[in-house]
């Protein structure tokens, strides 16, 4: 019999509002929470919506979301067999499930403007 841990995942959008669903994972010792994620939207729910990029080489710095409160990069948050609640992170526009808006503000963009395009932007 294999091993399997539950997930809690924050499902929906800022619109509709967000639900916990649990999904039931086959835990393989030092898996990350992006390998648990990987897993259900192969297996179970190909809706589910997380965003990765350099997948477990902790480079891009595009998969933090919440587990069990605590802001972690998916890629090199481990699980343990006890399972784990994942959120979007809080202080981000949430746009779908853990998926959260990671463009940066326009007074950031503006600063790193070139001088002459700095008109346009006012
Ligand atoms: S997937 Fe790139 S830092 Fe986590």
């Amino acid at each position: 019999m294999k091993d399997t841990l539950k997930l809690e995942v924050a499902r929906g959008s800022d619109e509709g509002g967000q639900e916990p669903v649990v999904y039931e994972v086959p835990y393989v010792e030092g898996m990350s929470v992006l390998d648990a994620l990987m897993w259900i939207r192969s297996h179970t729910d190909p809706s589910l919506a997380f965003r990765y990029s350099c997948i477990n080489a902790n480079a891009c710095k595009e998969c933090s979301v919440l587990v069990d409160g605590e802001v972690v990069y998916a890629c090199a948050a481990r699980l343990t067999p006890q399972g784990a609640s994942i959120k979007p992170l809080q202080d981000k526009a949430l746009l779908r499930d853990l998926v959260t808006d990671i463009a940066p503000s326009k007074e950031h963009l503006g600063a790193a403007l070139p001088r002459r395009n700095r008109a346009v932007e006012a």
